[in-house]
């Protein structure tokens, strides 16, 4: 087994800057950044001084990402470029045999995503999202909780992404790609922060899959607020306030996503899971498991008994209920987001060492990217139920598969 793995990055923005960050903590024995590329020379000067700063070993440096995929001096490559480049770059990689970590975001056609998974089946080389939330502390133990039974049958599940990023319309000049999406185009665009963790709990494509959705856009007057705010004048963006998607499973149950990224609000990602014995909510922090929760009979004023379920707060079950990655790295997290980044890395890494499936596979990535530009469909057709591809090729009916192991999503390894 190879113990450095050397890494290229492509697309040198802001979100490389903390992938790097989180990098910075690993040992250089075990992941080496050996190049980096962006086709604007601020951004390399920008990333280069960093690495200077904390007397990184200078990397290859390009401005195309071609002769960097095709270098001996990488292993993989993580992909932190755009929505709009990311999937075309890591389909390149995969052909040449390299493992692609990609960034987070929606697709914008079906096309590219097949594309995709046709690259990874045919060399037998993995892409894997780099959908850090996956391994978020509650999202973990809603895993362990659903793995152990404790929810009993999932019935319900809902995830969003809320994010008050309404100041993207405050600057002039040329619109960031983000901003770009968000001006032309009206549909869920951020589905995997919430829907990643969902779908894995929900055996997403490992003997479930999702089959169709709905989408309902609200209208549109965030952005257009702060540009008027900031003296822009009125600029109309096509993105709706708050973006409604439902997604019918085919074992059932039932997935309500929520997008609103320009209205004020405190950040959440959701996340709601509910069976037939219990259920987790994000917005309360707490859970109501059955034999784990307290329920109490009350007599109403007519003198009728009732049933009343506690909350339990979440804080109260991690020391029982923790995943195991929790268990064991809590008190060592290292990089953005609260660790999430930390472990994200280190499970892509894992994969890449040990040429193993990634615990977030190209099947994974199709479907829960597909979500963006279906969603776009069904809200220009006023909300009409639209058909998800089978991007496993019928293979979705088979249970188990996927990674193993300690960074596994699908199962739970103590
Ligand atoms: N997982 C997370 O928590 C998280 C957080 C922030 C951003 N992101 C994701 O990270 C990605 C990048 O976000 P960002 O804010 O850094 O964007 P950004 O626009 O600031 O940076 C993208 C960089 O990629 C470069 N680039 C674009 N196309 C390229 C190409 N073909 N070859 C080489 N370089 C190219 C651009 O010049 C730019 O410097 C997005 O997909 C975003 O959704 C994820």
């Amino acid at each position: 087994m190879k113990q450095t793995v050397n890494i290229g990055i492509i697309g040198l923005g802001a979100r490389a800057e903390t992938l790097l960050a989180t990098i910075f903590d690993f040992d250089r024995q075990d992941v080496l950044v050996t190049a980096i590329c962006d086709l604007n020379q601020e951004r390399i000067d920008r990333i280069l001084e960093i690495m200077k700063n904390h007397d990184y070993p200078v990397p290859a440096v390009y401005k195309d990402y071609k002769p960097l995929i095709a270098s001996d001096a990488v292993d993989a490559v993580l992909v932190p470029t755009s929505w709009n480049s990311h999937l075309h770059i890591a389909e390149e990689a995969m052909k040449l045999g390299k493992y692609a970590g990609i960034e987070v975001g929606g697709a914008s056609s079906l096309d590219e995503l097949w594309h995709l998974v046709r690259a990874a089946e045919s060399t037998g080389v993995s892409c894997m999202m780099l959908e850090n939330c996956c391994y978020g502390r509650n999202e973990l133990l809603c895993l362990n909780l659903a793995r152990k039974g404790l929810l009993g049958e999932l019935i319900h599940c809902e995830c969003g992404y809320e994010h008050d990023l309404a100041e993207m319309a405050r600057k002039d000049g040329k619109r960031s790609e983000r901003e770009e999406h968000n001006f032309r185009r009206n549909g869920d665009l951020y589905p995997t922060h919430g829907i990643g963790p969902v779908a894995k709990i929900l055996r997403i494509n490992r003997g479930n899959r999702f089959m169709t959705l709905t989408s309902t856009a609200s209208k549109a007057r965030g952005f257009m607020r702060e540009a008027e705010r900031s003296g822009r004048g009125q600029i109309f963006y096509a993105e709706g306030d708050v973006v409604t998607t439902v997604i019918k499973c085919a074992n059932g149950e039932t997935v309500t996503m929520t997008h609103c990224v320009s209205l004020p609000r405190p950040y959440t990602r959701d996340l709601r899971v509910q069976g037939t014995k219990g259920i987790f909510l994000e917005d309360v922090k707490s859970v109501y498991i059955e034999g784990v929760s307290t329920t109490r009979e009350e007599i109403d004023v007519a003198g009728n008994p009732y049933t009343v379920h506690d909350w339990t707060p979440v804080e109260d079950i991690y020391e029982k209920y923790d995943h195991p990655i929790w268990k064991k790295y809590k008190d060592k997290l290292v990089g953005g987001h609260g660790g999430m980044d930390g472990l994200i890395l280190k499970a892509f890494f894992d994969a890449v060492r040990n040429r193993t499936a990634p615990p977030i596979d190209v099947y994974d990535c199709a479907a829960w990217m597909s979500i963006t530009c279906l969603s776009e469909q069904s809200i220009s057709m006023g909300g009409m139920p639209v058909a998800f591809p089978d991007f496993t090729d019928g293979k979705w009916i088979y249970e188990g598969g996927g990674a193993v192991g300690e960074w596994a999503l699908d199962e739970v390894y103590e």
